[in-house]
């Protein structure tokens, strides 16, 4: 037995040497000092010894005990240090690393015109109203005075989603919505998307985006108008810029107008861009008519205002020198990044 003990201890010296890992020494203490291990099974055998042998050979086991125990603490503390080096070396982190960079997204050029337009406006005491694009048929033309069979619905001919719901043409509905549910006095902006049959070309969409005005209160004239827009030029194209106002027709103004910009690349003189005129013509304009004042329960006796609409694709087109509408929708990066 004293060799069987001996031999044991020379094994499981050996087999704690080898471990390479916590787990692994966690099951060389279970074979050989485990209730079921081989100091066990050797001491098992006790019982064959004589008298003046058995306090012998219970030491020399104790011993062997003892000196495996101390091995198994040895060897584990060394593991356990190497392991805590190793999870270190895995988690270091090098803070002199180039940080990796973020692609910032930026306006898309329509909203960067929307922004300008209604950061003016808001400025003049205007707030941002808003309409749906679904939108009744009587909102989009009857109250504003385009009845069924009226000429100016084939200019604008949209989509019907029934006979008497379409997507807007015109972001003018507003007008009515906000007159609807507020007293004058009122100002608003209301830009948003409009919808029309038109096939697309390099200046036509049947998707594109308007900025609606309405100002409503009493004594409201053409020179208020005249005075906004005037104000509006010079702060989006710069001082000097001029406005001139040519007679037209829409069926919810009375008078109407045509509001043309002076070139704001030759300041007037004529060059490509405004086609050798000197002007360029971006709005539509003039005196809400009286009919559709009080459509809306406004007394056109009391109160009188001006309105205007415009297209957001025109006016970016113009101010970034874009020369085909599509490139505003095709989300081409080469494009867009250059705004
Ligand atoms: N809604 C008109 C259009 O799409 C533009 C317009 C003209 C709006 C005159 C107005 C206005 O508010 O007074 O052609």
């Amino acid at each position: 037995m004293k060799k069987q003990l001996e031999a044991l201890r020379q094994a499981a010296g050996a087999a704690i040497a080898q471990a390479t890992d916590s787990a692994a020494l966690d099951g060389v203490r279970v074979q050989y000092l485990g209730r079921k291990g081989d100091l066990t099974g050797v001491l098992k055998q006790m019982g064959r010894l004589s008298a003046e042998e058995r306090p012998v050979i219970g030491q020399l086991a104790n011993e062997v005990r003892c000196a495996i125990e101390g091995l198994l603490a040895q060897r584990g503390a060394k593991l356990q240090e190497d392991e805590t080096a190793l999870r270190l070396k895995a988690e270091t982190l090098d803070v002199t690393m180039p940080g990796r960079a973020k692609a910032l997204g930026h306006k898309h050029p329509l909203s960067i015109v929307i922004d300008e337009v209604k950061e003016i406006m808001l400025g003049m005491g205007f707030s941002v109203a808003e309409g749906p694009e679904v939108e009744w048929d009587y909102y989009n033309f009857e109250a504003l005075n385009i009845p069924k069979g009226h000429p100016a619905r084939d200019t604008q001919d949209t989509f019907f989603i029934t006979e008497s719901m379409l997507l807007r043409s015109q972001t003018s509905p507003v007008q009515i919505r906000v007159m609807e549910q507020q007293k004058p006095p009122i100002r608003i902006i209301a830009p948003g998307r409009v919808y029309r049959s038109d096939a697309v070309d390099a200046t036509h969409s049947p998707l594109f985006h308007q900025i609606e005005g309405l100002v409503i209160d009493k004594g409201i004239t053409m020179a208020d108008l005249k005075g906004t827009l005037n104000q509006l030029a010079a702060r989006l194209f710069g001082e000097g810029t001029k406005t001139r106002f040519r007679p037209h027709h829409f069926p919810f103004t009375e008078p109407s107008c045509e509001v043309d910009f002076t070139c704001f690349r030759c300041g007037g003189k004529g060059c490509p861009m405004c086609k050798g005129e000197g002007w360029i013509e971006l709005l539509g304009a003039g005196m809400v008519h009286p009919k559709v004042l009080r459509g809306c329960g406004i007394n056109p006796e009391e109160y009188s205002g001006f309105a205007f609409g415009w297209g957001v694709e025109r006016l970016a087109m113009f101010r970034f020198q874009i020369d085909d509408l599509r490139l505003l929708y095709e989300n081409d990066m080469r494009f867009l990044s250059q705004f």
